[in-house]
């Protein structure tokens, strides 16, 4: 028998490492204009993302929506959260079709870039807040 506790604290770790080589890939390319390594980076902290995507928090999503019953505020607040993290995997795949040429995109990358990293804080402060709620207040 697996211990859900342990696998929601390891997933956390995991999302506050992202954090920082999301925070890291962003300095790439706002400060120091490094498109090449922050495209690199991003590539793979999307990558780990979507890793811990499929073999904890969806899982986990499904449990809560099929047995938890834990109501509508809260099946609302996870589904936002994953909603939100779709949207910036959207925006990764875009990023990538775009930059690698496959789509042709005249308008301004950078502000879907400014809009993908605006949103990964936005799901991470929602996972956040449901971690508090499941396993500190709870
Ligand atoms: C979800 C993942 C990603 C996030 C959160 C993100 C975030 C950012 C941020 C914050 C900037 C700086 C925008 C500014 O100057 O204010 C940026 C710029 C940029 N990013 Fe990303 N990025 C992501 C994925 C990618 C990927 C995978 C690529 C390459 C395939 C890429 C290519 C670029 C390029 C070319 C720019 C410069 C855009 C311009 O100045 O017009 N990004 N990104």
């Amino acid at each position: 028998m697996f211990d859900v506790k342990a696998l929601a604290i390891a997933n956390l770790v995991a999302q506050l490492l992202l954090l920082g080589v999301v925070l890291v890939g962003a300095h790439l390319a706002r400060n120091r204009k490094d498109f090449r390594r922050h495209c690199t980076v991003m590539r793979i902290a999307v990558g780990v993302q979507l890793a811990t995507i499929a073999a904890v928090m969806y899982p986990s999503l499904l449990g809560y929506l099929e047995h938890e019953k834990k109501g509508i505020v809260f099946n609302s607040q996870l589904l936002t959260h994953h909603s939100i993290g779709l949207v910036v995997v959207g925006l990764w795949v875009f990023a990538n079709l775009a930059v690698g040429g496959v789509i042709k995109f005249k308008g301004r990358l950078r502000n879907f870039m400014r809009g993908a990293f605006v949103l990964w804080m936005a799901a991470l402060l929602i996972g956040l807040a449901t971690f508090v709620q499941v396993y500190l207040l709870a």
